[in-house]
């Protein structure tokens, strides 16, 4: 069934880059680098295109896309209305790693937003994906470009990886330098709401804003997420995925008694670690996710590190909480989601 020739373009090649786009336009499927993932993008007012993405991921239906513009003009054409606080951020932070859900147009098909009279627009914050999307003269939406439930890309070899045969472009751009998705929030009333956080911090909103709130899946009972895609399991490598927290010398012990256990039944053992603690650990891949005084190094390096250990085919990983301040909040949402709450306290 997918049997398409993939083409790899370097972004510094125009004449590619010209070509994919209007392939892109013209109904074809291109995964180019953002600044935060890769993105696999189809032309937003294209129907077929846009299920070609759902096949292509094996994405569920009801999980809406992202539309990325390359220009505040394209607004128009998508959403009813504009609301101040989503003015003010968007002059604040586009392009870049934030998402705002407005009240749909009737231009943006239903396939698009999962029948949701809401879309999802982001300005991305990088020269490819704007040159890109402008070449095209489409908005574009553009999931990740992952297998679905598998780790977002962060490199043009991740969506190779997992999407050859399947989408006629891949833009290699290179690593994103953000690492973690954008965040999703929702302006459509009147306090902004979190849907999922990112490389905007619930902080830097704050400011903005005055006022924001922290959606929790759940906390009505009966209420459907609001973000559909956070009620899956995602950002997950093939092996499972148990967090210890604690202290940081109780979490070293904790972890090496694990590794033990698990030698013992003859497992293959992958901790992730920080920088500081990676030489504690005597399991057979150790990877530093960065120092646990940058968190902004651990995003950038949290889907590559996930994707390691799949390569390197361990059965089980064992990894270390981070601080959740700024973007360590979206690290640790990731890192929770990958582990499906399985998590051991010290
Ligand atoms: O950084 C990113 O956001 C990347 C790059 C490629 O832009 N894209 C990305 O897309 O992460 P995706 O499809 O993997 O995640 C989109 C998230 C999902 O959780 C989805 O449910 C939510 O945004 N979403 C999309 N449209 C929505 C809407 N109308 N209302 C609420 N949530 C929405
Ligand atoms: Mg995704």
């Amino acid at each position: 069934m997918f049997l398409i020739e993939t083409r790899i373009i370097r972004a510094d090649d125009e004449e590619g880059l010209s070509k994919a786009a209007q392939a892109l336009k013209n109904g074809k499927l291109v995964a180019f680098p953002t600044e935060t993932v890769y993105g696999l993008g189809a032309n937003a007012y294209d129907p077929e295109a846009v299920k070609r993405i759902f096949e292509a991921k094996g994405r569920p239906g009801d999980n809406p896309l992202i539309v990325h513009i390359s220009d505040k003009g394209q607004l128009k054409d998508i959403v009813l209305e504009v609301p101040e606080n989503a003015r003010k951020l968007m002059d604040k932070f586009w392009p870049g790693p934030l998402t705002l859900v407005l009240k749909k147009s009737d231009a943006v098909p239903d396939v698009v937003t999962a029948g949701l009279d809401t879309v999802a627009v982001r300005m991305p914050d990088n020269i490819v994906a704007l040159r890109l999307i402008e070449l095209s003269g489409v908005p574009v939406a553009a999931p990740s470009a992952n297998l679905s439930g598998r780790p977002s890309p962060t490199s043009a070899m991740h969506v190779a990886k997992d999407l050859t045969g399947r989408i006629e472009y891949i833009i290699d751009g290179g690593s994103c330098s953000v690492g973690v998705e954008s965040t999703v929030l929702d302006v459509t009333g009147d306090i902004p709401v979190i849907l999922r956080p990112g490389g905007v911090t619930y902080e830097m909103i704050g400011e903005v804003c005055g006022k924001v709130d922290v959606y929790k899946v759940g906390a009505k009972a009966a209420e459907k997420p609001r973000s559909p895609g956070m009620k899956y399991r995602h950002y997950s490598p093939e092996a499972d995925v148990i967090l210890v927290e604690g202290e940081n010398a109780r979490v070293v012990d904790e972890i090496n008694k694990q590794v033990s256990l698990a030698h013992e039944k003859n497992l293959k053992v992958g901790v992730l670690a920080s920088e500081e603690n990676a030489g504690l650990y005597k399991a057979d891949v150790v990877l530093p996710a960065g120092s646990a005084k940058r968190p902004e190094e651990i995003a950038s390096r949290l889907f590559d590190c996930l994707r390691k250990f799949d390569d390197l085919k361990v059965d089980i990983i064992y990894s270390e909480t981070f601080g959740e301040k700024g973007i360590g909040r979206a690290v640790m949402n990731r890192l929770k989601k990958a582990s499906a709450g399985k998590i051991i306290k010290v």
